[in-house]
């Protein structure tokens, strides 16, 4: 007989004779008679009843170890529940417990930090929480595939060893076979990375953007959606050394038009996850951030917000707030000040444009002005930027003296170049930063627990 998850069970529509599940038991309570199992397959974030007879022949030997946490397989039938909170319950005609646990058993009560649930980040998708987190990601990562490949876009599988620094920030994890003791040295007593295995340096990709525009630049519009790294040493609750991103790259499309696919993605990612994981959602609206669901519904039912830079800066000086990193024009926006306008400013996702060009990467598009770019940062309340993009310069002769100005080499991004002298055309794309998506869905505070593992400076566990 094959298995039923149990989200089906809870959502079958008569009883059924034969039932067979698997599954982690939650709790056990001992009436006289019988024993009330609460079972959880992670299939949904409820678990089923299951009543054991005292009468089953293992009951005594058995059903009385299962505690917290075992692994058992039930048969029986599937009856209407007499118990309140639950349509459904199981009498077992068998039950056997296939993997003790015991007392030592680390997620035996509630209320756990979510600290220490990181330490044990090996059982704790077996919380509800987390259970919950994890499903929510798993549908999302699904959303954005349905999403671009309903809109015709190609997905490209960017390359995740790469020799380029797309975002030039210097933020680089170094790739090598290099032996560290005895690495080999060129005639000027450097290391010679013509010996490395690639016979040059390479690193761990930290966007797949520039790949992706020679898609586009083939294919029309293409995403890319993988994992890159960071060796950035910032310790924050929004930043990982590796997160994964969601890359679209559009030919023949310019800032307007990737604002507005941005605001379209985003908000069909939050419709996707109201509609599919609604109970989960309910879960965190209960125990994580009880404006939750109020603020999903608030940002789908308004157009996002949009502000030039030069905007956004006026607005940050002239609100009489004492910032602890002032800004004027010219400076990077810190954490707080993007917090300020998405959350007491416009009270709105807001899409900040046309940065100043010292701020942004080389292969922005340099407006009229000269002195800005079209680059876009999307804040959200609670987070901060979510998505970054920009339209990218196409012209080859402005592209080469930004490279200049950046100490690019032309010869390194010779390939880069070409795009631009063989059929150049406006194009333009984002990176949404998929767990900070997933930190404003879910309301979880800390990117750390909305990654199975997370990789922050200092700690690679599991
Ligand atoms: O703004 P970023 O650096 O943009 C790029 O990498 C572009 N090449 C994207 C493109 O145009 N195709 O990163 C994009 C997004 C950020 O808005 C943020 O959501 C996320 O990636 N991100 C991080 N998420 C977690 N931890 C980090 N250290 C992150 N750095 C960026
Ligand atoms: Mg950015």
């Amino acid at each position: 007989m094959s298995r039923t998850l149990i989200k089906h069970a809870l959502e079958a529509t008569a009883p059924m004779d034969a039932i067979f599940l698997q599954g982690w038991v939650r709790t056990r309570r001992d009436a006289k008679a019988f024993s009330f199992l609460e079972l959880n397959d992670g299939s949904c974030l409820k678990g089923i009843q299951v009543i054991a007879d005292a009468a089953l022949p293992n009951y005594a030997t058995e059903i009385a170890k299962a505690h917290t946490g075992a692994s058992v397989e039930v048969r029986g039938k599937l009856v209407e529940s007499k118990g309140q909170g639950q349509k459904w319950e199981v009498v077992a005609s068998s039950l056997t417990i296939l993997g003790e646990a015991d007392a030592t058993y680390p997620l035996q009560k509630k209320g756990h930090t979510m600290e220490f649930l990181r330490e044990i980040a090996h059982l704790r998708p077996r919380s509800n929480l987390f259970g919950a987190v994890f499903r929510v990601r798993s549908r999302l990562a699904f959303a954005v595939d349905e999403f671009f490949q309903n809109k015709n876009f190609i997905c490209v599988h960017t390359p995740i060893v790469t020799a380029s620094d797309c975002e030039g920030a210097g933020e680089l994890f170094r790739v090598s076979t290099l032996d560290p003791k005895n690495p080999p040295k060129n005639e000027h007593g450097d290391l010679d990375y013509t010996k490395d295995f690639f016979a040059k340096k390479t690193y761990l990709t930290v966007s797949g953007q520039l790949e992706a525009e020679i898609f586009a630049t083939a294919l029309s519009n293409v995403y890319t959606f993988g994992p890159t790294f960071r060796a950035e040493n910032s310790n924050t609750s929004r930043h990982a050394a590796e997160f994964w991103m969601i890359e679209p790259e559009m030919a023949f499309c310019d800032l307007d038009g990737n604002m507005t696919l941005a605001e379209e993605f985003v908000k069909h990612l939050i419709r996707d996850a109201k509609t599919h994981c609604a109970a989960d959602l309910e879960f965190f609206s209960k125990f994580v951030d009880k404006e939750l669901l109020a603020r999903l519904d608030f940002v789908l039912d308004r157009p996002f917000q949009r502000c030039s830079y030069t905007e956004a800066i006026e607005i940050i000086e002239q609100s009489g707030k004492a910032w602890e990193h002032p800004v004027k024009w010219g400076d990077n926006m810190q954490s707080e000040h993007e917090r300020f306008l998405a959350e007491e400013h416009f009270k709105c996702p807001v899409t900040v444009y046309n940065y100043p060009r010292t701020l942004k990467p080389f292969y922005m598009r340099v407006n009229d002005d000269g002195r800005t770019v079209r680059a876009m940062d999307l804040l959200v309340p609670g987070i901060g930027e979510i998505i970054g993009g920009s339209q990218r310069e196409e012209r080859l002769d402005v592209l080469r003296e930004n490279m200049a100005q950046h100490q690019l080499s032309e010869k390194e991004y010779w390939w880069y170049l070409d795009l631009r002298r063989y059929g150049t055309v406006p194009h333009a794309g984002f990176g949404l930063g998929f767990e900070r998506m997933l930190m404003f869905v879910t309301g979880v505070a800390n990117i750390r627990d909305v990654i199975p593992f997370a990789r922050t400076p200092g700690t690679a566990d599991f």
